[in-house]
């Protein structure tokens, strides 16, 4: 390993979860201002709205969206849809600020040149969780998952390519981002109920950035 130079950023957190899956710990956290700011002006135009799962279940976390498209469930199934479906506009865009983050930290885990066309947010009240999934409704699976974590900890789980695998749990704090792609890329994921709490800048929820290139 080479040695470190002054001005090199360390975090002790960093760490692998898997070959092509790396925590980056604290990478979004200089942005915090500017993007917070960009959620609330896309929540402004796309409230967040809970949505019901193809088998008829209301999702705990509730979701909002920017970019070209953006994901979402119904009875029919899930999909990327470039209209947002309660509005009935396009999602609002992805704002340079989300964009330049999501490339960059998927470049300082491995995969250089991630170009998202969606971003999915999703806001965890305490109690919400997401249960065990792969992120496959892409038709491009070379791209990684870029995942921004802001407010709340959360308990993030990380399997592997079978659901039965074994789950890994790691705590994600405000500013962490995830990065999952190559072997990694269809990894199992999820998040245990959020606990009780109050961040000083979110209050009582945790937002989360799911960064995605579509096609
Ligand atoms: C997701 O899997 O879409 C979200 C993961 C998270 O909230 O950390
Ligand atoms: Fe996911």
């Amino acid at each position: 390993m080479r040695d470190l130079f002054d001005g090199d950023i360390v975090d002790q957190r960093d760490v692998q979860l898997a070959p092509g899956a790396m925590l980056l710990a604290g990478f979004a956290r200089p942005l915090e201002g500017a993007l917070i700011d960009a959620v609330n002006a896309i929540i402004a135009r796309a409230p967040f709205r809970h949505l019901f799962t193809p088998g008829g279940h209301r999702m705990s976390v509730a979701m909002t969206n920017c970019g070209r498209v953006g994901w979402v469930s119904d009875r029919t199934g899930y999909r990327y849809d470039p209209i947002d479906p309660v509005g009935g506009h396009p999602w609002p865009q992805m704002p340079a600020v989300f964009a330049d983050l999501a490339a960059r930290a998927a470049a300082k885990a491995g995969f250089a040149d991630f170009r998202p066309d969606a971003c999915l947010i999703n806001r965890y009240e305490p109690g919400a969780k997401l249960s065990l999934h792969q992120d496959k409704d892409e038709l491009d699976f070379n791209a990684p998952i870029v995942s921004v974590s802001l407010g709340l900890p959360a308990t993030f789980l990380f399997g592997g390519l079978n659901r039965s695998d074994k789950t890994v749990r790691y705590r994600l704090i405000h500013g962490d981002v995830v990065a999952w792609g190559g072997p990694a890329r269809l990894a199992y994921h999820g998040v245990m109920p959020l606990a009780e709490g109050e961040h000083p800048l979110l209050g009582s929820q945790r937002i989360n950035l799911t960064f995605r290139k579509t096609r």
